[in-house]
This record gives C-alpha cells, sequence and structure tokens, in this order.
C-alpha cells in the first residue's frame, strides 16, 4: 500500500482504484465495476439502489445486513425489514414464498430479497447455485427484484452470473447506466 499509485478517485484519477475496477469488470464479464470501500457501504448502496423508502425486503434473520449494520436499512434507506428464520443461514424458498405479500393499499411493497453468502454468523455457511437459482427463479412479482450478497471470502462460484454484490433480474444496461449514474454524482 505504501508504495501503490495514488490520485483523486473522485475525478477517476486514482491509476490502482481504476486499475481495480478494470480487473473487476473483466473477471465478472462487466462493462463496468465500482470500488466501494466496505462491505456495509456496499450492503447500503445495493438497499438504496432497488429500493424506495418504506418497501419492505426479506432478509434472514441472522444476516449482517439486519444484526451489524447499525440499522441503516432502516436510518437512511427507510426499509423495512422481513425476517425468516434459515436454516444455518440459508433460507427456504417455501418460507420465502410464504413472507411474499400480495398486492394490498395498506401493504408495504416487498421489492428485495437479499441472501447473504456465506453467512457469517452462520460460520461461514454457503449457499449452493442451485438453492440461489431456485430462489431467482420463484415466481415473484413483477416488481420484485432480487439480490445477493456474496461475501468476498470464500464465496462459490454462482449460477451464471457471478457478482459480490449484485442484482438479479435487470439488463446489463439497466446496471451500467446504475454505475455510471453513480459516479457521477460523486464526481459532482
Ligand atoms: C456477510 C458480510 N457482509 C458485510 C460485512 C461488512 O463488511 P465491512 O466490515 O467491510 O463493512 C461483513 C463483515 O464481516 C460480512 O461478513
Amino acid at each position: 500500500m505504501n508504495n501503490a499509485d495514488v490520485g483523486d478517485d473522485v475525478y477517476q484519477e486514482d491509476p490502482t482504484v481504476n486499475q481495480l475496477e478494470e480487473l473487476a469488470a473483466k473477471k465478472i464479464g462487466k462493462q463496468a465495476a465500482l470500488f466501494i470501500p466496505s462491505g456495509t457501504m456496499g450492503n447500503l448502496i445495493a438497499v438504496l439502489t432497488h429500493c424506495q423508502r418504506g418497501e419492505e425486503i426479506i432478509l434472514e434473520a441472522d444476516s449482517h445486513i439486519y444484526y451489524y449494520e447499525v440499522g441503516g436499512i432502516s436510518a437512511v434507506a427507510g426499509v423495512i425489514p422481513r425476517l425468516i428464520i434459515g436454516n444455518k443461514g440459508i433460507l427456504d424458498p417455501q418460507d420465502i414464498k410464504k413472507a411474499l405479500r400480495d398486492e394490498n393499499l395498506h401493504y408495504p411493497k416487498t421489492t428485495l430479497i437479499c441472501l447473504e453468502n456465506t453467512h457469517n454468523r452462520a460460520g461461514g455457511t454457503i449457499i449452493s447455485p442451485k438453492m440461489v437459482e431456485k430462489i431467482c427463479q420463484m415466481d415473484t412479482y413483477q416488481f420484485l427484484p432480487k439480490l445477493a450478497e456474496y461475501n468476498i471470502l470464500g464465496s462459490p462460484r454462482p449460477p451464471s452470473k457471478v457478482r459480490l454484490v449484485t442484482h438479479y433480474g435487470i439488463s446489463e444496461d439497466d446496471i451500467y447506466t446504475t454505475i455510471k449514474a453513480i459516479k457521477e454524482i460523486v464526481k459532482n
């Protein structure tokens, strides 16, 4: 770190960050990547990206987002957590299905399912790619995107589209536009 080339990343002038982002994008086959300095920040950005205030997100009861991130999803993103107890951190798709709300004007919208892989409080349990795919293929409402949080250490290779913190069900162009928009905001 002492010998790293550095610069102002706000202006995309940090050669080391630029190199890291290029490498990450290349490794996961994407057009661009964005360096985020902490897992907590990445999770919050992901929730903010996918949810509006007052919406509900599904989380495993011992998930890092719920347990250790100072309530940021409620304090900052304004969403409410719907907790499901998993088996060693792994959610049963049937339990998720039961937690999804019908459309009703009295209800908050369920907009996100967060999967923690590997699961911190469960001691690093792995959600198999098959299970991730099963949850992602579930018959959910049109407005429900799906997100998987992949712990960078010991992450298994997920099914078809592996990412560290990412989102299932939106187009690649949308992801690219979002990254560009975030970069634009940071720049200004
Ligand atoms: C699954 C998971 N998500 C998020 C985090 C938070 O990462 P950070 O400490 O970089 O904010 C951790 C940290 O241990 C984690 O295990």
